[in-house]
């Protein structure tokens, strides 16, 4: 498949970020974005986006049906890439409602939207038209020492936010069985990468093993995840959208699991060769064993050998070659890093973006 007009949701996150910045280099389809901008979009992330005749952007909730049903109307896309999400655990267990209305209200209203419009178009664009859910493999809950998610794993999400997310696949299998909706799913692991807000365990400790700050791992850090670089987790989306058969559920993973210990001594190491502090010469000394995260799943592990057989997608970067580039891209970009650091990010897309 070869699409002409891709609506992106959550666009200005750090996934969707990535799979603009792709879908801008790699592909000719112009793409909308769609994001109503939380804490977490950040538009800096699309650098010279304005000068993309390609590009468009639209401010709006994904749990607002007018605005959804009008860029519908007015993009007429053939492509909707569902990235727009709460996405952090730790938010979901102080804060659930925001994951329930988002993650599964708004895309009820995603996928009510593109039933409509699907209806309305011609067999020969029918045809032509997906709908992908991006989603996560917390779904399926947490592994012990062994085994591994395949496709077909039970449900059974532990927090709020995968709970929420598992409400959200299982509306999307339903508006592909009860109306037709060409739909498909993602789950995927845990990414990292350039432009991902320092919530998460990796850019938090790179940002606090810069400052020469206290490096927080919960329990003992031998909980277990599995990491993919954002470009090539960007990359499977578009794949899966351009080549997946409709109705399926793809796995993505970076096969590289690591304890959360192992992850950030990794993390002080690089840091402590390419941004030597004054005086700190091991930042792993700044680790600190905090408090559990409560339902903390112990392990996730992919198998993607599905994705890769039949859409013959593959992962390009190694986990280390990966980290080192993140850190490196972290150091370099600190005009990004201060503006979210300072909160100075948010004051610059509401006096650009505030009545769009
Ligand atoms: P993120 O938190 O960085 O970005 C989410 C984006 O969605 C933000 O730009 C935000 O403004 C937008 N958004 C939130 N609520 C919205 C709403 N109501 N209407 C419109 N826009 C809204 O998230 P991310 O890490 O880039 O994750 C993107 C997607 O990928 C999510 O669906 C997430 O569940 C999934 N996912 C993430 C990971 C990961 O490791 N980060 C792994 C697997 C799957
Ligand atoms: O698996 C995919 C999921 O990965 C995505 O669906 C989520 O959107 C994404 O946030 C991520 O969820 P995690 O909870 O695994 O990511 P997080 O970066 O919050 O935490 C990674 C691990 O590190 C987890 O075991 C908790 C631990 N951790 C996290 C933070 C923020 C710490 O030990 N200390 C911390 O300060």
């Amino acid at each position: 498949m070869q699409f002409q007009r891709i609506l992106v949701t959550g666009g200005a996150g750090f996934i969707g970020s990535a799979v603009i910045r792709h879908l801008l280099a790699d592909r000719e389809a112009e793409v909308l974005n769609f994001d109503v901008l939380t804490y977490a979009a950040n538009l800096m992330s699309l650098p010279g986006v304005e000068d993309e005749p390609r590009y468009r952007f639209v401010r709006a909730n994904i749990c607002d049906p007018e605005a959804v049903q009008a860029a519908f109307r007015d993009f007429r896309p053939d492509c909707v890439l569902h990235l727009a999400a709460e996405s952090h655990v730790d938010r979901s267990l102080t804060g659930p409602a925001a994951f329930i209305e988002t993650n599964v209200l708004g895309t009820g209203v995603m996928l009510q939207a593109a039933r409509e419009y699907f209806d309305s178009l011609s067999a020969d664009e029918q045809a032509g038209f997906r709908f992908l859910h991006i989603s996560t493999d917390e779904v399926f809950g947490s592994l012990g020492d062994e085994g591994m998610f395949h496709p077909d794993t039970p449900y059974d999400p532990s927090s709020p936010y995968s709970a929420s997310k598992a409400g959200s696949d299982h509306l999307v299998r339903a508006w592909g069985r009860s109306f037709g909706l060409p739909v498909l799913i993602t789950n995927c692991s845990n990414n990292y990468g350039p432009c991902q807000f320092p919530e998460k365990l990796i850019p938090l400790m790179i940002l606090n093993g810069l400052e020469g700050k206290k490096l927080p791992v919960y329990g003992k850090g031998d909980n277990v995840r599995d990491w993919l670089y954002v470009d090539d987790h960007a990359r499977a989306i578009v794949t899966v959208a351009e080549k997946g058969q409709i109705g399926e559920t793809y796995l993505i993973g970076g096969e590289a699991e690591r304890t959360n210990l192992e992850v950030v001594r990794t993390i002080c190491a690089i840091l402590d060769e390419e941004a030597p502090h004054a005086e700190i010469s091991d930042r792993s000394g700044l680790i600190e064993f905090v408090t559990d995260r409560p339902g903390h799943d112990f392990r996730y592990a992919i198998d993607c050998s599905k994705t890769q057989a039949e859409l013959g997608w593959a992962q390009q970067e190694s986990f280390e070659s990966g980290l080192r580039r993140t850190v490196r891209w972290y150091l370099a970009n600190t005009a990004w890093l201060d503006a979210v650091r300072t909160g100075a990010y948010r004051d610059w897309m509401e006096a650009n973006y505030a009545s769009r």
